[in-house]
């Protein structure tokens, strides 16, 4: 009897989940664009929204480069099955410059926008007035506290942190990330979203980076101040990490990946709440890129240029 109780209890917390069918992903850049693909290609409606239709037509042109790779391997075989694959997964996805009239029908808002905190503050505030009451904010933010973005809104229980890797098609983690006020459900839906994409979560606290950024960026600044000093060239301290190491890029090279803005942004963002921890000291050679507008693969040129 005890056990029926027990077993009905949990069949219903369980059916209080929110299995996540319609996404709304708000940035569509490297990552934003990435995030799209993966839910659309796994049965998800989405709408993408960016600030322009012209930068909407360019992630929109990523979204199919990127399929026809994934549609490449996954179907090596079979190109008929590939191209019904990229065609079904298009179909999937809207998009919208005005994030407040799609919001209606959303399960699940995923933000990839710049790394500012007033700007995904203004962004959630705005949404919170318009999304429905079972809607849940999501931010994949790299560097910023989940709990400061959720603050701007009135859903603090069901916000959290899905942070994925670049780039999305092919990593397969995603840290969700639980604050204080993250409900257990909310969370537990996050960990099944990550899991229909296909991903593999990691549960992590509310702290500065996560798990990997934390580890990761301080080891890219390293390599930079390693230049810096001239101790070694930046091409040679590359080489060093994939041949000496097996890392599959060289610190140079995944700073361009991911963006020197960006990189700039969480660097200088950990500088201002520990401003004596020489981990997270400013690099003169990063800022000077960054002024130069040079923000590596995205722009054309970083510490490389690219093609
Ligand atoms: N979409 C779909 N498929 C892609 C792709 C994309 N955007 N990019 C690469 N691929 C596929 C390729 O088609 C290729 O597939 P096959 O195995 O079938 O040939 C495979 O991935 C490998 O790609 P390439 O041969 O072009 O090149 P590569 O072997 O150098 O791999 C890479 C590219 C996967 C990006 C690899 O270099 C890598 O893993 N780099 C490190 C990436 C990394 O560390 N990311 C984390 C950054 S930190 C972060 O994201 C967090 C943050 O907050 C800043
Ligand atoms: P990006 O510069 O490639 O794209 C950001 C996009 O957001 C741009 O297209 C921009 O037009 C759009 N945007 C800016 N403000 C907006 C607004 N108010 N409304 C709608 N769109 C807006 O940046 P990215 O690399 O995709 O990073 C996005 C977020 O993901 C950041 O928070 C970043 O820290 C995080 N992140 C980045 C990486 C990475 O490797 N680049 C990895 C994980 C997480």
């Amino acid at each position: 009897m005890a056990f029926a109780r027990f077993a009905s209890t949990s069949a219903t917390a369980a059916a209080k989940k929110l299995v996540v069918k319609h996404v709304t992903v708000v940035g569509g850049g490297q990552m934003g664009a990435g995030i799209a693909q993966v839910a659309a290609s796994t049965g998800h409606t989405v709408i993408l929204v960016d600030q322009s239709d012209e930068i909407l037509n360019k992630s929109k042109k990523g979204i199919e480069d990127s399929l026809k790779k994934v549609a490449k391997k996954r179907f090596a075989d079979k190109p008929e099955a590939g191209a019904e694959f990229i065609e079904k997964t298009l179909k999937n996805i809207g998009t919208s410059t005005d994030p407040v009239s799609v919001v209606h029908s959303t399960d699940l808002v995923v933000e990839a926008i710049v790394e500012n905190l007033s700007a995904k503050h203004d962004l959630f505030k705005t949404l919170d007035k318009f999304a429905p009451e079972h809607t849940i904010f999501a931010s994949n933010t790299s560097s910023l506290p989940i709990t400061d973005i959720a603050n701007a809104t009135t859903r603090q229980d069901r916000f959290g942190g899905l942070h994925f890797f670049n780039p999305v098609p092919v990593m397969k983690l995603v840290e969700v990330v639980k604050t204080p006020m993250t409900s257990e459900k909310t969370f537990e839906s996050l960990v099944d979203f990550t899991k229909a994409l296909g991903k593999n979560p990691v549960a992590c606290k509310d702290t500065p980076g996560f798990i990997v950024n934390r580890l990761l960026v301080p080891y890219l600044m390293e390599a930079v101040r390693l230049f810096e000093r001239g101790d070694a060239t930046k091409e040679d301290i590359d080489i060093a990490m994939k041949l000496g190491a097996g890392y599959p890029m060289g610190p140079f090279e995944l700073l361009d990946y991911v963006g020197l803005d960006t990189s700039k942004y969480i660097i200088d963002g950990w500088q201002s709440l520990d401003p004596d921890n020489p981990l997270f000291a400013p690099s003169p050679l990063l800022n000077k890129l960054v002024e130069e507008k040079k923000l590596g693969k995205k722009t054309g040129e970083g510490f490389y240029k690219h093609k």
